[in-house]
């Protein structure tokens, strides 16, 4: 019975990738994500040690890039830059409004546009090489690679140390939560599951696994790995770390 099976299939589907959006995020670090002044900072960080370690992980590569499985690298190192991409869309969207009521945030809004200009040129030049691959020259991304990560590594920890607990303190606890939680949904709409998630686990190093993202266990430990990341299996076999 195919249709069965068919309407079995989707219904798990769309049981599991449901759950990304029903299940409240969780409380999982007591010191780190039960204080509002505290997670936005931290949350922030390990966001942005993501897009380091991809950014550590790529480069080598491009010096012996895999000709024989160049789609999947570029998807992957696509997935690098896009993911940037909708993170800093909703900074702007959301978070970057928010804290410049009572923060200066001009700097990182300054950051933002060299660092959009960098990934953007990438962006292109992935494109341009899967649709063509004879044209790719991998010196020619790497040094595309190479030029943004000044600005990008520069501004990544900028914006952490203006998190900082003791910079948030203009905000009531209850405006951050808010805040908080408005990113989220904002993220949530906007982002590409199959690629976004995926992306996260795979640079989450292990002894962080347990606890962030703070999402719950079913979306880390079943919708990921079994449901969201086999769409694009053959990106994630260049992260440096497992999908569960
Ligand atoms: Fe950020």
């Amino acid at each position: 019975m195919p249709s069965i099976r068919v309407f079995a299939s989707a219904g798990v589907l769309a049981l599991a990738i449901g759950a990304v959006y029903l299940f409240p995020t969780r409380k999982v670090s007591p010191t780190a994500m039960s204080d509002p002044y505290v997670a936005l900072q931290y949350n922030m960080a390990n966001t942005h040690d993501l897009y380091k370690s991809a950014y550590k992980t790529i480069l080598p590569h491009l010096d012996n890039p895999p000709l024989d499985d160049l789609d999947n690298f570029l998807g992957y190192t696509r997935a690098w830059a896009s993911s940037i991409v909708g993170h800093h869309d909703s900074e702007e969207a959301v978070l970057f409004p928010f804290l410049s009521k009572k923060v200066d945030f001009s700097k990182e809004i300054e950051q933002h546009v060299t660092v959009e200009k960098g990934l953007s040129e990438i962006l292109k030049y992935i494109d341009r090489a899967r649709a063509e691959p004879s044209t790719f020259e991998a010196a020619k991304l790497k040094n595309l690679v190479e030029t943004l990560g000044g600005p990008l590594f520069e501004h990544l920890d900028q914006e952490v140390e203006d998190l900082a607990p003791e910079k948030l303190k203009v905000f009531t606890a209850e405006e951050l939560t808010q805040a908080g939680k408005d990113l989220m949904v904002y993220v949530r709409a906007h982002s590409d599951k199959y690629v976004t998630l995926p992306f996260m686990r795979c640079h989450t190093p292990p002894e962080l696994k347990e606890t962030w993202p703070p999402f719950p266990w079913i979306v880390k430990r079943l919708v990921v790995p079994w449901i969201l990341a086999p769409k694009n299996s053959g990106y994630w076999k260049y992260a440096p770390y497992d999908m569960s």
